[in-house]
């Protein structure tokens, strides 16, 4: 029976996947995948053991799904940071077992009184995870209302790494970003050959899409990751000042873990007609 309901951290209901591929669990609260075990290899997935594990916070680390913003709310600063998406329970609303082994589990989330004093539009929300030799993890946002709206997303991946300091991210070269690192928001073109981590890293790469490898020097451990309806690439490493004002991530978690998000935001937001969808999915594979 490869695909379990089970009862989580804090006990909230997730699925458990496993097939010939590896695992994966996935929580309804948030649709937030926080493990991915690839056969032959280990956690792929970095999860701070500070995490809040309860409704109405999000999970600090695996894949956290935001929208329908980006960072801040674009003009209510009350409101969480990015997006309501993972603060709520969503729906499993397909879970199937394919011909080739692999595995694949639908979750869906819809405007409800809440989500529009917020945000008001309606809107469907369809997250798929797919195990099978690699883990894709695919968000469809399907415009349910009569007028069309903006919005963000990202698939906020935290990946373990042995240590950030000998990790590398590539697939960036060349590409303009802004580096929101230090408090401030400067434009920059990204000129080194790979990404490198010696301080806190906080960029926003839009039109960029990837593939990215991240190259883990202190295991030998490298993972591709590629997407699909992504304009956007967020790089993220919060350092040790960062981590310490976080209260669910600890205070020496820093080097064990590197973002590299697959998103649609700012300049790449997305414009929805009435009635229209797009995916934006991301692919992880470990390269061994
Ligand atoms: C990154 C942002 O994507 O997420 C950072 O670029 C942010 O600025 C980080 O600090 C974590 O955000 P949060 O809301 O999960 O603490």
């Amino acid at each position: 029976m490869p695909i379990i309901d089970a009862i989580g951290q804090g006990g909230l209901p997730c699925l458990d996947l496993t097939n010939r591929f590896g695992s994966a669990r996935i929580y309804l609260h948030g649709a937030h995948v926080t493990n991915w075990t690839p056969t032959g290899g280990s956690e792929m997935l970095w999860l701070s053991a500070r995490s809040f594990f309860a409704a109405g916070k999000p999970i600090r680390g695996g894949i956290p799904v935001c929208f329908p913003w980006f960072g801040g709310h674009p003009s209510d600063p009350n409101q969480p940071a990015h997006g309501f998406a993972r603060l709520r329970s969503w729906t499993v609303s397909a879970r199937s077992d394919l011909a080739d082994g692999s595995t694949k589990v639908t979750l869906t989330l819809v405007e409800d009184a809440t989500s529009r004093t917020a945000w008001p539009h309606a809107f469907r929300a369809e997250l798929t995870l797919t195990l099978a030799q690699t883990l894709t993890v695919a968000l469809t946002v399907t415009n349910t209302d009569a007028a069309a709206f903006s919005c963000e997303e990202a698939l906020h991946t935290y990946f373990a790494v042995g240590d950030i300091e000998g990790t590398t991210v590539d697939g960036c070269q060349g590409r303009a970003y802004v580096d929101k690192a230090g408090g401030g928001a400067v434009e920059r073109r990204d000129e080194a050959e790979v990404i490198r981590f010696t301080a806190e890293t906080d960029r926003f790469y839009p039109a960029t899409p990837g593939p990215h490898l991240i190259t883990d020097a202190a295991t030998g451990r490298r993972i591709r990751v590629a997407k699909h309806g992504a304009q956007s690439t967020v790089v993220w490493n919060p350092w040790i000042a960062k981590a310490a004002k976080m209260p669910d991530y600890g205070d020496h978690e820093w080097p064990g873990m590197v973002c590299v998000e697959a998103a649609n935001a700012g300049s790449d937001r997305l414009h929805l007609a009435p009635g229209a969808s797009a995916t934006c999915a991301t692919t992880l594979e470990w390269v061994h």
